[in-house]
């Protein structure tokens, strides 16, 4: 669905308000949006944990999450690096050299701290002098001989690639360099730490908010969509199969903020699990950019209910869907006049129920459900505020976004009183 075109008040809100169980939100905006109009609700039934290392709600740091948790195995710390990668580059660009190179710099890195409980500080520090021979040492003696060896193969080679490899590893790491930002996912006694596993059993609700693009905190909020999900299938296979009640993973503004580079072998994973992806995305395309072609198509399959919105611009796409939704016989009747009197024909003939034409001019409210074993089904989306509930979600959203201006208000008099703003 286009922009501005209900995905986030016909979709992900209503889908929040009435999970029975744990829900995690990925999103890059708060203000009069999911993050406002469901924190009230859901802080009636759990505990809210809200990730805002780029100050998008203004939200106070009332918690931590241990970043490097999962990066104490070399599988882990392969991930934790592909996030930083997926976040800062496009697909197409994330498999050349320099890319792989970085990633696994990174991966080496990361399991180097991991495995001695060091924070992710440390990696930064490392990226910024490669001649420093702790890391290797660190890899040594937690027993990673291999790793080891090829960080130092990449530190020993020469200096222009090392440099390059380095340079480019840093890049994907910048956001970290932001003190206000590492805070989030380094150890702090004084605050309460966000675990997945306690996390896939209650029923909180985990807020991940960052800004898009290169740079941004969109890797962590990746990595922590991720091991929220990972944590869920962990314990649902320990406890008989299936979360019950289910864990709800809305991923609003995937491609944007949340780009797991697997979600789509993911996906086949979760649902099987009681752990239930949503993924939004504002056209196809946008898809195809994050996980490519073949990624794209797979995570379409896999997705057992897809529902398609308006501002379909891809003819392409358009004419596929007027396939799927099907023909029907069309009744026509001709009427001729001749000497011997009026004779009329009747004849039948296939037409698309809907045209592509008709699709690109879906309006606002109205989607395409496509969902296993049954026909296309067009709906009404019902956003929020059209509901009932909406007489109390609707001001309990207002003063949400108040709280987040006078948050930002505040922090611009404290700048004042600094001298530190424009
Ligand atoms: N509280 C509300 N009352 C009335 N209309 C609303 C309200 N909230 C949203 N809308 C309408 O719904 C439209 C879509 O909003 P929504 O944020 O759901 O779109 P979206 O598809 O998520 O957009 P984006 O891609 O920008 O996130 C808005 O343009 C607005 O017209
Ligand atoms: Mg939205």
């Amino acid at each position: 669905m286009a922009p501005r075109s209900g995905k986030t008040s016909g979709l992900a809100i209503p889908a929040i308000l009435s999970a029975p169980g744990p829900v995690l939100l990925t999103s890059n905006k708060a203000a009069n949006d999911a993050f406002t109009t469901t924190v009230d609700a859901r802080a009636e039934v759990g505990t809210i944990w809200t990730l805002d290392p780029q100050q998008i709600a203004h939200h106070p740091r009332e918690m931590w999450w241990d970043i490097l948790a999962d990066a104490r195995d070399l599988a882990g710390a392969k991930r934790l690096a592909g996030h930083f990668v997926t976040a800062s580059v496009d697909e197409s660009s994330g498999s050349d050299f320099w890319s792989t190179a970085a990633s696994n710099t990174l991966g080496a890195l990361f399991l180097a701290a991991a495995s001695h409980r060091r924070p992710i500080t440390d990696v930064l520090a490392w990226l910024a002098m490669p001649a420093d021979r702790t890391p290797v040492d660190l890899l040594t003696d937690a027993g990673h001989h291999a790793v080891a060896a090829q960080l130092q193969g990449t530190v020993s080679g020469a200096t222009e690639t090392r440099d390059g490899i380095y340079e480019t590893a840093r890049q994907y790491a910048s956001c970290l360099l932001d003190p206000d930002v590492a805070a989030w996912v380094t150890p702090n006694e004084d605050l309460p730490e966000f675990q997945p596993f306690t996390f896939a059993i209650s029923r909180d609700t985990l807020y991940l908010l960052s800004k898009d693009g290169g740079g941004s905190a969109s890797a962590i909020i990746a990595a922590a969509a991720d091991a929220v999900m990972r944590a869920a299938v962990i314990v649902a296979e320990r406890s008989g199969g299936r979360l019950d009640p289910p864990a709800l993973c809305v991923l609003d503004e995937a491609a944007n903020v949340c780009r797991i580079s697997d979600l789509p072998d993911l996906y086949s994973h979760l649902g099987s699990r009681g752990v239930i992806p949503m993924t939004i995305l504002q056209s196809y395309r946008q898809g195809q950019r994050c996980w490519g072609e073949a990624g794209m198509d797979a995570l379409y399959s896999a997705a057992t209910i897809k529902i398609i919105g308006s501002g379909i611009d891809d003819a392409d796409f358009a004419d596929r869907l007027s396939r799927q939704v099907g023909d029907h016989d069309v009744q026509t009747t001709s009427v001729s006049t001749s000497e011997s009197g009026k004779s009329t024909s009747v004849s039948m003939r296939t037409e698309r129920i809907l045209p592509p034409d008709a699709i690109r001019a879906l309006p606002k409210g109205k989607v395409l459900l496509l969902a296993t074993g049954i026909r296309v089904a067009m709906l009404n989306l019902k956003p929020w505020y059209k509901e009932p509930s909406a007489k109390v979600v609707g001001p309990a959203s207002a003063r949400a976004t108040k709280a987040i201006t006078e948050r930002a208000l505040a922090k611009s008099i404290g700048q004042d009183d600094l001298g530190l703003s424009a």
